[in-house]
């Protein structure tokens, strides 16, 4: 639920830059690290200053490795005695924790870019978005590291990297307005473009347009904003901004107070929308499967108290995870840019829509699966970051652009197992008895990877039909990863939960009444998923009965298959969806397995693991069978 609102505020936070000033505000593209080129001044700022070369100054925080005069100024190669005069203390001088300190630099133009030229010496296990944003704190990206150091052919400690730090010179036009040094100014949480003008004594007005902001622009943590000087930096008079408590103690009168908290506000309003959203939905699933009323009000309840919670403190609180998750997307990742994605679906035309809000599209020559999102995609990712099996999709990148997150996936040529399966042979869509158990063995084999392969293991929780696609081949990939969660649970291997999410038909009694999450769960989905399968019908049609009862509808599934009438039942449907050609006795051990998965008691359900196992046989000899009616078949012409 927290991460939801974290990834509220991500999208939310769009890019409006305007073409007006002089050097375009980074925003988030220093998270997208594959990204080449200079858009909006990522590698560096441009060169269109009157000089080639000028005196130029950075803002730094110390941290425990560089927090002396001797390490910044080592780290940023800047002049010691000019940094502790600037900074007033004395050259052998320590400073607190977190201290905004200022930094003179010499900024040159390196072709294209100014720069401020340091080195760095990889150590072991960092990447180049770790040194970029964590040891030089946003002062360079991983792009112009990368572009700098190309000539490298590998990372080896003890390696010297060129560093080039974002620094920049005066444009014409600044000069003319008596700017004469540039500040890179290190953006920390809370801040706003008012308050950063007022630290250093100059109007909103010329920050904003030396970076190509306007006031309804956003600002994120890490990123570089030019402060343009009129004079020589002096000791700051705030300390450090982000020393102070943010937000909720200064909420005072002052227009300072009320500009640095504009971030804050927009997160509560944006926060308090998808709360309503959020329990909207809540609503609504718990009303149309018409489960217990508690649950609804509790989560009403734990909504409201979300909403008075000060926002502030949640940003505080969560500002760790998100910068977490954004590392995350951007080192498993490929992050695409939007554009990218406008290119490869013809502009997300109609032509290319596959189904709902997935595209088909064309990236560097091969398809890909393009699905919009709107709000948490945390879950998907932190799943899909783990895993690597043929049988679970593939995400290969990702995308944000103006509020909507794009993931990108493998493409699955054939589609949703759901457009298969309920056809009665529709478009020559048609699945053999062989096929279908291949597919079954597929989806057996991806849960049990996730389920037991995966650290910590995963619990798919939706598994149905139209969350299994099928590749060129007809071999099925497990997909749409968004109500997945970790076993690591409150109660161990029994975590419970009081959102009961899911489809009706392929919910375990256990889950339905009592919220208990296990592998089982899926175990019990993947018992109902072979049944549609191999009959070609819902579950709900299969059990003839219309009942909004849940916990009769998910118990009378395990009865009707212990009854030999059900089990008659169920191969009438085999026969008619395959036509009559299937092994009959093969399909009574399948019938005897999907019993056994959708057993009332978890316990006495198998596991995954032994499910590939039975079904690894079943295919076998379902080949054999196959060959011996094809031989059987032509010796009878
Ligand atoms: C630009 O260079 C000229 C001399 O070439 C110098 O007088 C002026 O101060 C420089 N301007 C800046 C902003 O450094
Ligand atoms: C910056 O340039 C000045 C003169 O151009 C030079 O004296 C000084 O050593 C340079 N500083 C660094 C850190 O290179
Ligand atoms: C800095 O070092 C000098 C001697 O090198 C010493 O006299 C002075 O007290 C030191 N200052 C601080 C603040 O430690
Ligand atoms: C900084 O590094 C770049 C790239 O290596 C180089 O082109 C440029 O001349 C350097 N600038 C200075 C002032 O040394
Ligand atoms: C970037 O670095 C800062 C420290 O400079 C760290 O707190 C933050 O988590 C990092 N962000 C990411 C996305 O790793
Ligand atoms: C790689 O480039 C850096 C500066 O861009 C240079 O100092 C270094 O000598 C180059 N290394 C090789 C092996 O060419
Ligand atoms: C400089 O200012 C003039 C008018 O104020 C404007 O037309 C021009 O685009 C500006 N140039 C740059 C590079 O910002
Ligand atoms: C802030 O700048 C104005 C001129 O822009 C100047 O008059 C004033 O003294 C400055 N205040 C401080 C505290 O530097």
């Amino acid at each position: 639920m927290r991460l939801f609102f974290l990834f509220i505020i991500i999208i939310t936070i769009t890019n409006l830059s305007l073409i007006k000033g002089q050097q375009p505000y980074i925003g988030l593209g220093t998270v997208a690290c594959p990204r080449r080129g200079n858009a909006k001044s990522i590698r560096g700022y441009t060169c269109n200053g009157l000089n080639h070369s000028c005196q130029a100054y950075l803002t730094f925080r110390s941290q425990p490795l560089y927090s002396s005069v001797s390490t910044i100024s080592s780290l940023l190669n800047s002049d010691p005695s000019q940094l502790a005069l600037i900074n007033s203390v004395s050259l052998n001088d320590t400073f607190e924790p977190n201290t905004l300190v200022i930094v003179p630099v010499n900024c040159s133009c390196a072709s294209e870019y100014y720069q401020s030229n340091t080195s760095y010496v990889y150590h072991n296990a960092e990447t180049y978005f770790l040194i970029a944003n964590n040891t030089f704190q946003g002062l360079t990206t991983c792009q112009a590291m990368m572009h700098q150091n190309a000539n490298l052919s590998n990372l080896y400690p003890g390696r010297q990297l060129a560093v080039p730090l974002r620094c920049a010179c005066p444009t014409k036009n600044q000069t003319l307005k008596g700017v004469r040094y540039l500040l890179s100014y290190l953006v920390d949480w809370g801040d706003s473009v008012s308050f950063i003008s007022q630290m250093f004594n100059v109007t909103t007005q010329i920050t904003l347009d030396a970076n190509s902001l306007t006031m309804s622009s956003f600002i994120y943590p890490f990123t570089t904003i030019l402060v343009p000087l009129h004079d020589k930096p002096l000791k700051l008079r705030t300390s450090s901004p982000s020393s102070q408590p943010p937000s909720s103690s200064d909420s005072s009168s002052t227009d300072k107070s009320s500009k640095k908290t504009w971030v804050y506000v927009v997160v509560g309003v944006v926060g308090a929308f998808a709360l309503i959203f959020v329990t909207c939905a809540v609503i609504f699933f718990t009303h149309t499967r018409k489960t217990k009323r508690k649950q609804e009000v509790v989560a009403v309840s734990k909504s409201f108290e979300a909403i008075e919670k000060p926002q502030g403190k949640i940003m505080e609180q969560e500002s760790g995870k998100l910068s977490e998750i954004i590392a995350s997307i951007a080192q498993s990742f490929k992050v695409y840019d939007f554009e990218e994605l406008e290119r490869a679906t013809d502009n997300f035309s109609t032509s290319c829509l596959i189904k709902g809000s997935v595209y088909r599209g064309v990236i560097n020559g091969d398809l890909a699966a393009i699905k919009k999102v709107e709000g948490d995609i945390s879950k998907e990712i932190q799943v899909l970051n783990k895993v690597n099996h043929s049988n679970v999709i593939r995400l290969s990148g990702v995308s944000f652009y103006q509020g909507q997150w794009y993931l990108v996936y493998e493409y699955a040529a054939n589609g949703a197992l759901s457009e298969w399966i309920y056809m009665d042979n529709v478009d020559g869509k048609f699945l053999s008895w062989r096929q279908r158990i291949q597919i079954a063995l597929d989806v057996a084999t991806g849960l049990d990877y996730l389920h037991s392969f995966t650290s910590p293991s995963y619990i798919h929780k939706d598994l149905k039909c139209s969350n299994i696609l099928l590749d060129s081949e007809l071999r099925a990939k497990v997909a749409n990863f968004s109500l997945a969660r970790s076993v690591e649970g409150e109660n161990g291997q029994f975590p419970m939960t009081r959102h009961i999410v899911g489809t009706r038909g392929y919910m375990a009694p256990e889950y339905l009444e009592n919220g208990v999450v296990s592998t089982k769960i899926d175990v019990y989905a993947f018992g109902v998923l072979v049944l549609e399968i191999l009959t070609g019908k819902e579950v709900a049609e299969i059990l003839n009965e219309d009942d909004n009862n849940n916990k009769g509808f998910s118990n009378a599934l395990s009865i009707i298959l212990s009854e030999e009438s059900g089990k008659e039942r169920v191969k009438e449907f085999m026969y008619a969806s395959l036509h009559g050609n299937y092994p009959s006795e093969l399909a009574t051990v399948v019938i005897g397995m999907i019993h056994n998965c959708v057993e009332k008691e978890p316990e006495n359900r198998p596991q995954m693991q032994e499910i590939v196992a039975s079904l690894s046989r079943i295919l076998n000899s379902s080949l054999n069978w196959e060959t011996s009616v094809s031989i059987s078949a032509s010796q009878s012409f």
